[in-house]
């Protein structure tokens, strides 16, 4: 009969399947905020990972759910929740990479920077708790203004005695997938392709994408500079516009920022051919963060792109002067924060 003669071959059915096969090393990765627009696809990417052993999941509320529903995924990172700040210790200790998205997202009319009053402290007390319990940690930064909050969390980790300037990472890669996808398309390229490094900051003037050092090299009108530029920097007002009032990028986000703890994981790992864009303590400018392109590695940051600022266009050269002032201000506002406070 059909049912003896027919044994159908079944073969495990995963989504990315290919990414699933097991690895000699993995780690141990800690999302703070993790029940938020960005915390909770961004865990579900996470969980994805063969790199990922295990998934701490924190937040102040909520999180109990979102993990739960997350540990039913067939992957083999193990994850936990904690709620509070009574389990945030726990929540850290131990951990490779600690991810920060906790704090709230911008409406309508608002810069990044009406975001400083609350996430400013939000970021400062997150921070005090991995300067106790996980220092040697990778730090990733998307809590905004990014600009002020990397230097906040600089200045605690200075005042606790563990300042790692190699491990300490603004989390940019979102404006590098824009660029990414925004030069793809107008030049019609194929997306895998396309790599755009995008330097300075992450709010408006403040991100500068080098369209001149475009990946596959592409020539643009100076009409298309500017329509990118424009569009790349002011791509996350059009999204909280279009999201009217109920936040800011939370799935664009949530996917840059795995693509980034990923990286991350590989340069822990062993990869020697890591380079992301990051807002990291630098020395390529006279500004004492910046963001560029960064190697990765092991211990983290082992060198800054430097050829990225040579040959500039006047446009992206005039485009740096005129951020400067507006960066250097924002980076102040943070470390100001934090000795106000001390
Ligand atoms: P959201 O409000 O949806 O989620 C934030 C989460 O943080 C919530 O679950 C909240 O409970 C939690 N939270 C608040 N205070 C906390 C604390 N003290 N400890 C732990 N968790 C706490 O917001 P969202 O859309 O996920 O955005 C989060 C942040 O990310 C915002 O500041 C936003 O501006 C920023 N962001 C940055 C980028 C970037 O490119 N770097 C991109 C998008 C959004
Ligand atoms: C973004 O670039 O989408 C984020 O920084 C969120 C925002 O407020 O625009």
């Amino acid at each position: 009969s059909l049912q003896a003669s027919f044994v159908p071959k079944i073969r495990p059915k995963q989504v990315f399947a290919n990414q699933l096969q097991p690895r000699a090393s993995t780690f141990k990765v800690a999302v703070l905020g993790a029940a938020g627009g960005i915390g909770q696809p961004l865990g579900l990417l996470i969980k994805m990972s063969p790199l990922v052993s295990a998934l701490h999941l924190y937040d102040i509320a909520n999180v109990k759910g979102v993990a739960a529903d997350l540990s039913h995924c067939n992957t083999p990172a193990k994850v936990l929740d904690f709620t509070g700040q009574s389990e945030l210790a726990n929540c850290l200790k131990g951990v490779d990479v600690v991810v920060i998205p906790a704090g709230v997202p911008r409406k309508p009319g608002m810069t990044r920077d009406d975001l400083f009053n609350i996430n400013a402290g939000i970021v400062k007390t997150l921070v005090e708790a991995v300067a106790d319990n996980c220092p040697d940690a990778f730090i990733h930064i998307i809590s905004n203004p990014v600009n002020s909050t990397v230097p906040i969390a600089a200045e605690v980790l200075k005042q606790k005695g563990v300042y790692n300037p190699k491990k300490l990472f603004g989390v940019t890669t979102l404006d590098v997938v824009r660029a990414n996808a925004f030069v793809a398309q107008r030049k019609n390229l194929k997306l895998i392709d396309v790599d755009v490094p995008v330097i300075g900051g992450h709010a408006g003037i403040t991100i500068l994408p080098l369209l001149s050092k475009a990946r596959p090299s592409a020539t643009f009108t100076e009409e298309e500079v500017e329509k990118l530029t424009l569009r790349i920097q002011n791509a996350g007002t059009e999204v909280v516009e279009a999201k009217a009032g109920s936040g800011s990028a939370t799935l664009s986000m949530a996917y840059a920022a795995a693509r980034f703890v990923e990286s991350s994981l590989r340069a822990l790992d062993g990869d020697g051919d890591v380079y992301e864009c990051s807002f990291v303590e630098s020395e390529l400018t006279e500004l004492p963060f910046f963001a560029s392109r960064v190697k990765i590695g092991k211990k983290g940051v082992e060198a800054v792109v430097s050829a990225d600022l040579q040959g500039l266009t006047d446009y992206e050269a005039k485009a740096l002067e005129a951020l400067k002032p507006e960066l250097k201000a924002s980076i102040e506002k943070g470390v100001a924060f934090v000795h106000k406070q001390a």
